[in-house]
């Protein structure tokens, strides 16, 4: 199945995904509404085509909706997108969307999860791969995975301990998911 990943910065779970393609499912396109993601030089060094489009939303959309329709995309894997899609753009790809979230949903949606998590003391944190909707964070989760919280973490030590979870749920998940 061909996947088109849309990314604004790192990409390390991108590489997660091109590193985990294979009989399920292959990256034919990597796009980013940030020209200067670093995950995006890495995908054409790899020979993955690229797009990338810093204007307006809508006309973003118009874009990558083109771009990710040409290359024949089936599936869109958000990794690290940090933009919020517009309804338009969820509805013409409905339930052919999915997102990676590092929390373990429906708990903390949104943005600073790890510094929330520690807040609230929790003993474990994960992350999520879930249907992406028009309602944030809100969709069906597809697979989750846990790690846990230990003695003496930050919010960085933790999001590094939740991300090396979310380099192997991903590709797994994303498999299973369009296989379906
Ligand atoms: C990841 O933690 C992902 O869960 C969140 O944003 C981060 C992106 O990291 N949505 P990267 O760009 O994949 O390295």
């Amino acid at each position: 199945v061909p996947v088109g990943i849309l990314i604004s910065g790192r990409g390390s779970n991108m590489q997660a995904l091109v590193a985990g393609a294979g009989d399920a499912y292959r990256v034919v396109l990597v796009a980013s509404d940030n020209p200067d993601a670093a995950g995006l030089a890495w995908a054409a060094e790899q020979g993955i085509p690229t797009l990338a489009h810093a204007g307006k939303r809508a006309e973003r959309e118009a874009a990558f909706d083109a771009a990710l329709r040409d290359a024949g995309v089936e599936v869109i894997a958000l990794a690290g997108y940090m933009r919020i899609l517009s309804p338009g753009f969820i509805a013409r790809w409905r339930d052919r969307i999915v997102n990676i979230h590092p929390s373990l949903l429906p708990k903390y949606k949104g943005l600073d999860t790890h510094a929330r998590a520690l807040a609230a003391g929790d003993v474990e944190a994960g992350c999520s791969v879930h249907l992406v909707t028009e309602e944030l964070d809100a969709g069906t989760v597809l697979g989750q995975a846990r790690v846990p919280v230990l003695a003496g973490d930050t919010p960085e030590t933790l999001a590094e301990r939740v991300l090396a979870a979310e380099h192997s749920l991903y590709p797994a998940v994303l498999a299973e998911f369009v296989r379906r």
